[in-house]
């Protein structure tokens, strides 16, 4: 019930297929959960390689399950992104992750994710950047609910500036766009899109 509802009124993963289409390059999909982005793309016929990884193993094992079950080519595995660095090179989705970690951590790793996007390639951060604004607080106030429930694991919550996220990415290395993608919910979820340009192409 969970998945039908969540595909159902959740616009990013129509999004992030109508998005990854044009690319040939691997996925991985950070803070994965239990799997919904990479089975929906395999369902959409996505063809290039994913891989997952999730700090908690209770959503990795059913996502793991999962895969075994339908063999679409997906791999999934417990990791800790606060304790590992990024080695991948490719386009990458990190939906509704990057407010779990610490905010020194959110810096390095937005560098190892630019440093990780192939020419071609793509990343789909989407995340509620910190602002007074009623989404915002409706968003921290799903998140806190989440934790209470034990759906999501109950981390500190910093969510992130915007400017500290766009910074990262160079006008001169990275197209930008941000694209809201709450649907008919209260929250502010902004999914922006960083496309690699290609070698000489112009900023402008
Ligand atoms: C709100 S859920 C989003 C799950 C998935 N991206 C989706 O859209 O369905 C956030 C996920 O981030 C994971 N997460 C939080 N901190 C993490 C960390 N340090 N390393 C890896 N995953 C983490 C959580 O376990 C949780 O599954």
């Amino acid at each position: 019930m969970y998945v039908a509802s969540k595909l159902r009124s959740d616009p990013v993963f129509r999004t992030a297929f109508d998005l990854l289409r044009e690319t040939a390059e691997p996925l991985l999909d950070i803070g994965c959960g239990v799997g919904l982005l990479p089975f929906y793309l395999r369902e959409r016929g996505f063809v290039p390689p994913i891989t997952g990884f999730d700090l908690d193993a209770r959503k990795v094992a059913t996502a793991t399950k999962v895969a075994a079950q339908h063999d679409r080519g997906l791999t999934f595995s417990v990791r800790d992104l606060a304790e590992s660095q990024l080695q991948f090179r490719g386009s990458i989705a990190m939906l509704d992750v990057l407010h779990y970690l610490t905010v020194p951590r959110q810096a390095t790793l937005l560098q190892e994710l630019a440093a990780s996007i192939a020419p071609g390639g793509m990343l789909l951060l989407r995340d509620s950047p910190r602002e007074q604004s009623l989404r915002y607080w409706s968003t921290y106030a799903g998140e806190i609910f989440a934790q209470a429930v034990s759906w999501n694991l109950g981390l500190p919550l910093n969510f992130p500036e915007r400017e500290a996220i766009t910074a990262v990415f160079s006008p001169h290395e990275f197209t930008h766009e941000e694209i809201p993608t709450w649907g008919g919910t209260p929250f502010n979820n902004r999914l922006f899109v960083f496309r690699r340009r290609a070698a000489g192409a112009d900023a402008n």
